[in-house]
């Protein structure tokens, strides 16, 4: 029904099946499902994945059924606060603080071959490009445009090219990174989260001579220590 009415992409939603891989079976049903509504509809199937699905573990059974894109990452269930006015038994929360999840999803899920739709956090232009440059191929806001309004769309797009190409310093390849050890603050960002072999060298080393640029260390970097300049 939905291809008939013009959709370009269905995506399956599994918020309300909050223990389902405890489900008997779960593997094989999963399975079953995404490859029987892959090989009956003709338009991408993108499941929307949670912390209910842990990355590596999922990115397998997806393969599996042949699932090409994925959609990143609904909101964290948490039992209702005591004495809380709501209906229900759970809560769903997020925010920025969940852009870490969502950066880690991404990474892992672009890296395994997925067209990846990412969000979950996203705020502002830093974080859509710095999923941008970690593999994700479109990016969802839901709370920043709740909170206000369609505007940020257009206003985060607008903002999105330049972040992502660096016109003040000329990108990849044309900078290098650079360290200044009285900002460092000592966060760990840089060696946790960056996901770059380059920077591990350039830290423990004082050797930069690999680094291609990119810029997604001095992002991350707190206490900006850690910042891009123009190669010599
Ligand atoms: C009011 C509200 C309703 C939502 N409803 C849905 C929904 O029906 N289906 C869905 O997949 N995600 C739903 N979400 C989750 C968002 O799509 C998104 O994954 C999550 O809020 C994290 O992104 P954000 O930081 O941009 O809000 C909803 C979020 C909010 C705030």
């Amino acid at each position: 029904m939905m291809e008939k009415a013009g959709v370009h992409g269905i995506q399956l939603d599994f918020f309300y099946f909050p223990e389902l891989m405890a489900e008997n079976k779960f593997n094989e049903r999963f399975v079953t499902l995404l490859k029987t509504l892959i090989s009956e509809c003709s338009v991408p199937i993108m499941p929307k994945l949670s912390r209910n699905f842990p990355e590596i573990y999922i990115s397998k059974l997806l393969k599996k059924a042949g699932v090409k894109y994925v959609s990143l990452l609904d909101s964290i269930k948490v039992p209702k606060p005591e004495g809380a006015d709501l209906t229900g038994k759970s809560l769903s929360v997020f925010g920025n603080w969940m852009f870490n999840l969502t950066r880690q999803y991404t990474y892992v899920l672009s890296n395994e071959g997925f067209q990846v739709c990412a969000g979950g956090g996203v705020v502002s232009e830093k974080e859509a490009s710095e999923l941008i440059r970690l593999g994700a191929n479109t990016i969802h806001l839901a709370t920043e445009v709740l909170l206000n309004g369609y505007k940020r769309f257009s206003a985060i797009e607008s903002k999105l090219e330049e972040n992502l190409s660096y016109k003040e310093a000329g990108y990849s390849g044309n900078r290098i990174i650079t360290f200044n050890a009285e900002k460092c603050i000592g966060c760990g960002k840089c060696m946790e989260q960056s996901f770059c072999n380059v920077i591990k060298t350039f830290m423990a080393t004082g050797d930069n001579t690999s680094c291609e640029g990119c810029g997604l260390c001095s992002q991350l970097c707190e206490g900006g220590a850690l910042k891009m300049l123009k190669k010599e």
